[in-house]
């Protein structure tokens, strides 16, 4: 095979056999001439690989692409991050070097919809409190199990773009009432499925769950924070699948000691980042409360899902082959 570009795909071992098969014998990347190394770490300045003679460097989220890792790969003509978000690229250092860095807009917006009404359900019926019950504590009894039903709730949808569509039409699928906060005002869509925008303070006070899916910009930094908290529904849920630093992990914590939040579902946490390049622990305190399900930001992670990332990516690098980016993203 004549290849004239080379495509590292970094932490790709955990998406197993299927998935580095389906790129390294990509049919299209090897027309384009690209070549595939599968790299089972993550790419960043503390993980950087021996060999650097990659020109494309295909990224996920818990790859921390720095100014000093681009630095270090003389080689880099483009990056193609295999999710929708980019705050783990620093785009200004890539767009000093003239690389293009490419996203998958979307490829889950029912993905992540569904995973944030797993995580709803599972705090509104209990579910890791009634599975520990059998099979941590042997028992198979309900004392202390009961749950509430989410027919009749109000639903507060923080963001109504793609994935807050989604949880729009399945909450309207659990006949709950739905209230929406966002800058965007999509009036047909909410007229269609019959839903009011508020405002953020008003839809803290109405709904008993929250979910939040916007984007982490700097205008949703700390969207919920030590000066807001105290308005939402005494007991009401939140759960977020979009960026932990939307919301203010101390005002959280504080929330949900006091009762004043009745639990919490997390699927991404402020300081993942930094956990996972093991430079801060996660937040004890948080984690061991009763109330709050947290998981690895795994709302993307179905296989449908993973499939439609790898072919729009692989979409992306050909794109860039050809002198022709798409999907590309601007800070
Ligand atoms: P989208 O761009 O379609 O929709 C985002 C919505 O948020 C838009 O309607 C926008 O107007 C609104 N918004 C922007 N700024 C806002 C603000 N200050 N306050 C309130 N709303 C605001 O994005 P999409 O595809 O729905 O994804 C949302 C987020 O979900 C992504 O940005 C990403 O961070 C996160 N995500 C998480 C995944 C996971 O595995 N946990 C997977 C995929 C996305």
């Amino acid at each position: 095979m004549n290849t004239n570009h080379k495509a590292a795909f970094f932490n790709f071992e955990k998406w197993g056999e299927e998935g580095k098969q389906y790129v390294a014998e990509n049919q299209a990347l090897r027309d384009a001439g690209v070549g595939v190394e599968i790299m089972s770490s993550v790419l960043g300045e503390n993980t950087l690989p021996a060999d650097k003679d990659f020109d494309i460097a295909a990224v996920f989220m818990d790859s921390p692409v720095n100014a000093k890792t681009i630095e270090a790969l003389p080689d880099l003509k483009f990056i193609a991050t295999m999710s929708t978000g980019f705050d783990h690229i620093d785009l200004a250092a890539a767009a000093a070097r003239g690389i293009p860095v490419s996203s998958v807009p979307a490829y889950g917006e029912n993905t992540v919809a569904e995973f944030a009404f797993a995580l709803i359900l599972a705090l509104s019926r209990k579910v890791r409190e009634s599975s520990a019950r059998v099979q941590v504590e042997h028992r198979f009894a309900t004392d202390g199990l009961c749950g509430f039903d989410l027919k009749g709730k109000t639903l507060g949808v923080i963001g109504t773009g793609r994935i807050g569509k989604h949880a729009i039409q399945i909450g309207k699928g659990f006949a709950m009432d739905i209230v929406a906060y966002d800058v965007f005002h999509d009036d047909a869509f909410a007229k269609e499925v019959g839903f009011p925008y508020l405002e953020l303070g008003d839809l803290l006070s109405r709904s008993d769950v929250i979910t939040i899916h916007a984007p982490y910009l700097p205008s949703t930094h700390h969207l919920i924070n030590s000066g807001n908290i105290g308005l939402v529904k005494k007991g009401a849920y939140i759960v977020n699948t979009a960026r932990g630093a939307i919301i203010e992990t101390a005002a959280l914590r504080t929330a949900l000691q006091s009762g004043q939040l009745g639990g919490a579902g997390l699927d991404v946490l402020e300081e993942e980042a930094s956990m996972k390049a093991g430079d801060v622990s996660v937040d004890a305190d948080l984690m061991s409360l009763p109330n709050v399900i947290v998981t690895p930001h795994n709302a993307f992670n179905t296989r449908e899902a993973y499939f439609r990332i790898l072919d729009t990516t692989i979409e992306n690098i050909i794109a860039f082959t050809k002198g022709s980016p798409t999907n590309i993203v601007r800070g």
